[in-house]
């Protein structure tokens, strides 16, 4: 009789998904409620391309787990934060029955109480590298458990939850550009993400990142944040009357495809993002001079064509998330980068210009010999700055999450433990 019963136990059921990280163009700063992530604005994003910048989460359940346990890159973390635990409780309360004849499964919606899930993480991107590891990683928790446990609520939905974990992950769920609407409710059960529109909507767009070297550790986003909403009063200026209408403009420029002023608010909004920043009370230091110098070179650059060709923008962090109008633009964008920040002498060029590594073609370059061979960039007057960016990622706007085969499974189907 124990035998069978020990049988009955053995099973483990899982799920794959993959979700991708977004760049903030309306920035999100400041909660008006800390526990339940409420912003004290909307903010718009576009997603990234998540074959070069995502998430990979396996979630499984099985009678055998005797506790929550999750690995992230390899490494057992704890699960007792209170981010983890809402967004645990919140996916929990609204699972479904769930029979997968297949295996001869059968959960019962009021089992989920009772049992446990494994939880493997990993992304294919360093953590450290400050690319909004915590958006993707929360947002594909969240999708993936909502598929694992038969959650039947939409996209959205899910996207209040994974907001809980962390604010920026709810416009993770979804590809293309996303809004996420800072809602009135107290409980904040309207205050979710949507899609403006999908990937293909505004195709021509590349993306480029500059990974810049650092030594200083920054501010987290969540306590730099919380210094701002107590002591900025730039902040409410920004929260009341200039993002509304930035917001506006913005759905605007996207629907229109209009570059000029998807640019220009890009740019102003990450600026006006930084200097809230320096008006906090001790004042946050994000960018930094490598920061600068880029903002400087895509200003000049953009001033001399007399239209914009790049937009800029940059997170809690000193890294240039930059947006060229096409991909002739882009091209024409990574040879003046690689020729101002070109890599140290010990580099290759394959762990230097990472992603969509074809435009580094079109630039002409094969061997980091060829960079020397660059014509200088007039806006930064020829100058060069070795080894102040680490590395580059070359990118577009992509979709949003997506179940995976089997095959990709981070925990092994047999033991529900990391492979
Ligand atoms: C500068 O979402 O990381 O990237 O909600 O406290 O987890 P918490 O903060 P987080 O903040 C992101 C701030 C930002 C701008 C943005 O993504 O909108």
């Amino acid at each position: 009789m124990a035998a069978a019963v020990d049988e009955s136990q053995k099973w483990v059921l899982m799920v794959t998904a993959q979700t991708p990280t977004n760049i903030a163009v309306i920035k999100y700063w400041g909660k008006r409620d800390e526990k339940l992530i409420l912003p004290v604005n909307d903010s718009i994003s576009v997603t990234l391309d998540p074959g070069h910048l995502c998430t990979t989460t396996t979630v499984s359940v099985s009678p055998a787990f005797t506790q929550d346990r999750m690995w992230l890159n390899g490494q057992e973390i704890s699960l007792s934060g209170g981010r983890f635990q809402s967004c645990l409780r919140e996916i929990r309360s609204r699972a479904c029955d769930v029979h997968d004849k297949e295996k001869g499964i059968k959960i019962n919606k009021k089992d989920w109480d009772g049992l446990h899930v494994h939880i493997a993480s990993f992304n294919n991107f360093p953590t450290a590298a400050g690319l909004a590891s915590s958006a993707a990683g929360f947002a594909c928790l969240v999708f993936a458990l909502g598929k694992l446990m038969n959650v039947k609520e939409d996209q959205s939905q899910l996207s209040a939850i994974a907001r809980q974990g962390s604010g920026s992950a709810c416009r993770s769920l979804y590809g293309g550009f996303v809004k996420w609407i800072m809602g009135k409710d107290d409980k904040g059960t309207d205050s979710l993400a949507v899609q403006l529109a999908d990937e293909k909507h505004w195709d021509e767009l590349v993306i480029i990142i500059a990974v810049v070297s650092s030594r200083q550790k920054e501010t987290s986003s969540t306590t730099g944040m919380r210094d701002t909403v107590e002591t900025s009063l730039l902040l409410q200026h920004r929260a009341k009357e200039v993002v509304p209408k930035r917001i506006l403009k913005m759905e605007e420029a996207i629907r229109n495809r209009d570059f000029a002023s998807f640019a220009q608010l890009t740019c102003t909004d990450s600026n006006q993002f930084h200097a809230v920043c320096l008006d906090t009370c001790p004042p946050i230091f994000y960018m930094n001079d490598t920061s600068h110098r880029i903002i400087s070179l895509v200003e000049k650059w953009n001033c001399s064509e007399g239209t914009p060709q790049v937009a800029y923008t940059f997170d809690a962090g000193p890294n240039a998330v930059m947006i060229a109008r096409d991909r002739k633009t882009a091209t024409l964008l990574l040879q003046k980068l690689l020729y101002t920040f070109p890599p140290n002498s010990d580099a290759d060029l394959n762990s230097f210009v990472l992603g969509d590594k074809s435009i580094l073609k079109d630039a002409g370059i094969n061997a980091p010999e060829d960079i020397a061979t660059l014509p200088p960039p007039p806006e930064i007057k020829g100058q060069q700055f070795k080894g102040d960016v680490s590395y580059f990622i070359c990118t577009r706007p992509g979709r949003g999450p997506v179940v995976l085969s089997d095959e990709t499974h981070l925990l092994n189907p047999e033991t529900g433990l990391p492979k």
